[in-house]
């Protein structure tokens, strides 16, 4: 059962009407996702460091902030992944909306999309996304696969189409806001992919907040354009305030005629380190209010405690070792290591206490609303 803000099939079904929207008949299906056969990928022309954009050393997991987008799938790749994503039983169960993003699509890869499913969980793409991140990752877990964020007129020259709940009109004042405000996200690295024609947008672009450390960033910000179909952004997000500027098509520039905003679709996947004892400074806050509770934090847990369950082992073998070591069943140099167990142990303490935060009780969540993902961030404010 969804808990948060799901769009009834009535709303969905009343938007198409009134646009006069259909959803066009799939295209041809080339069998399971096949990494030779859709991944497209070149490395991107530039990789921007956390010291590029003046940020300190120990701020994120990599020293990687942000590429420049980069060709990742096909383009029938992507006509396949719009395919599973726009169809009916996605839009009728798996719709959200929040104060964030006015239309979003999450939670169905596993249960509907089985070729965008397998094409983010296929060690290919993973080992690509990790390449450019510069550190090993793994897909944060199976709901954040492949969430899409809608914000778009219907376009008939595209092969699918699909309504969204509110359609405004452009206009000046709208036109210099941003689809999303500044925010860090709740996980440690983002793979956004375009699904949409942009060759006629301009704008759209990722504006990252630079820090002065070093003198690297100067204070000032940082804007990563927007990328065309099938071409992707890696992003350290946790770590780097940014936020999404509005696509505009062309012709609304000056001198142009008036026109819609256009058909804006992007695909967004999250990723965290592979390796259980690198720090993960996941949190839920801008997903909470858009998931189905019970899933995410069944989701969010398992792989918290699958980390602790690791780490233990690691532990318990070092102490073997160690005992080990002496031959006789004796410890040996026991203050050294009563000072790495208690470290250890705080450290685990630390964890199980963040990861038990992160489960709010369903009461206290306010469905739609993300309050607290624009927040300061101390790794953050203190640049
Ligand atoms: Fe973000």
């Amino acid at each position: 059962m969804a808990t948060a803000t799901t769009l009834s099939p009535s709303i969905i079904t009343s938007n198409a009407e009134s646009t006069n929207l259909e959803v066009n008949p799939p295209t041809t299906n080339d069998g399971p996702f096949n990494p030779k056969k859709h991944l497209a990928f070149a490395p991107p022309a530039r990789i921007y460091t956390m010291a590029d954009i003046g940020l300190p050393p120990d701020v994120g997991v990599s020293p990687v902030a942000v590429s420049e987008p980069f060709p990742l799938f096909t383009r029938e790749a992507v006509m396949r992944m719009r395919d599973e994503a726009l169809a009916g039983p996605v839009l009728e169960n798996c719709q959200y909306s929040s104060s964030l993003a006015q239309s979003q699509l999450r939670g169905y890869a596993d249960k509907y999309a089985p070729f965008i499913y397998a094409a983010w969980k296929h060690p290919t793409t993973v080992d690509i996304i990790s390449r450019v991140a510069g550190i090993d990752l793994a897909v944060q877990f199976d709901l954040e696969i492949g969430h899409i964020n809608l914000s778009r007129k219907p376009d008939n020259n595209n092969n699918n189409t699909v309504a969204t709940p509110s359609q405004q009109p452009s206009s000046c004042s709208r036109d210099n806001e941003p689809i999303v405000g500044w925010h860090t996200d709740s996980y440690p690295f983002v793979c956004v992919v375009m699904l949409s024609e942009c060759s006629g947008m301009v704008g759209g672009e990722t504006e990252l907040r630079m820090g002065s450390h070093g003198g690297g960033g100067g204070g000032g910000t940082l804007k990563i354009r927007s990328p065309q179909m099938g071409h992707a952004v890696v992003l350290q997000g946790r770590y780097i305030t940014h936020r999404a500027l509005r696509a505009l098509p062309l012709a609304s520039l000056p001198g142009g005629s008036d026109s819609e905003e256009p058909e804006r679709i992007t695909m967004v996947t999250s990723f965290r380190p592979r390796d259980p004892h690198v720090r993960d400074d996941t949190v839920l806050t801008t997903v909470r209010p858009v998931s189905d509770l019970g899933e995410l934090y069944a989701q969010f847990a398992a792989y918290r405690l699958e980390m602790l369950a690791a780490r233990i082992q690691t532990q318990l073998a070092e102490l073997r070792s160690s005992t080990d070591a002496t031959g006789k069943g004796e410890r040996t140099r026991m203050g050294v290591e009563a000072r790495r167990l208690k470290e250890f142990l705080r450290e685990q303490r630390d964890f199980l206490e963040r990861t038990e935060r992160e489960i709010v009780d369903e009461q206290e969540v306010v469905k739609g609303v993300d309050t607290d993902s624009v927040r300061s961030d101390p790794s953050i404010d203190s640049m």
